[in-house]
């Protein structure tokens, strides 16, 4: 499997809780590096221009209303088969239905806060990271 960059962000809860470098540590541990990484507060053009492809979901604006709602961490992490390995480490979207050990299920409680997002495909790896990061604010190691 190829190295492969992907789009992970620490969302509004999991700041909140203090957990930025626990949930970083993971990523590390599982031998994914950041080569960039920027901490922002959402506007909601920004918000719902990421999550645009969900514009008719019902839960829409309770999501744009949520990642708005405080300081996110956008990182972007390399490494090999790194889009899959992330979504590994976040588990299911649900933390109920998340994976003993997996970040979700140790730092979320409900799928409206659910800690971490991350790329579920090369095709939105790229858009995403192009969406927060220009070439020059992405350092290879
Ligand atoms: S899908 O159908 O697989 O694309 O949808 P899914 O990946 O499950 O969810 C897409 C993002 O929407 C968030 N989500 C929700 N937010 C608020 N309320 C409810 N009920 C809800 N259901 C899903 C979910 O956390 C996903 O966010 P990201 O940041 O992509 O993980």
């Amino acid at each position: 499997m190829a190295t492969q960059r992907t789009l992970s962000i620490i969302k509004p809860d999991a700041v909140a809780k203090n957990a930025i470098g626990e949930i970083i540590a993971r990523f590390e541990k599982a031998g994914l590096k950041v080569v960039a990484a920027k901490m922002l507060h959402l506007d909601d053009d920004k918000a719902g221009g990421f999550y645009a492809e969900h514009k008719e979901r019902p839960f829409f604006k309770d999501l744009v209303g949520f990642m708005t709602s405080g300081p996110v961490v956008v990182q972007v992490l390399e490494g090999e088969d790194a889009i899959a390995k992330n979504r590994e480490l976040m588990g299911a979207t649900n933390p109920k239905e998340a994976a003993p050990g997996t970040i979700r299920a140790d730092f979320a409680e409900t799928i409206d806060a659910n800690a971490v997002h991350g790329s579920d495909s090369p095709e939105s790896a790229e858009r995403e990271i192009a969406y927060f990061f220009g070439a020059d604010e992405i350092c290879p190691r």
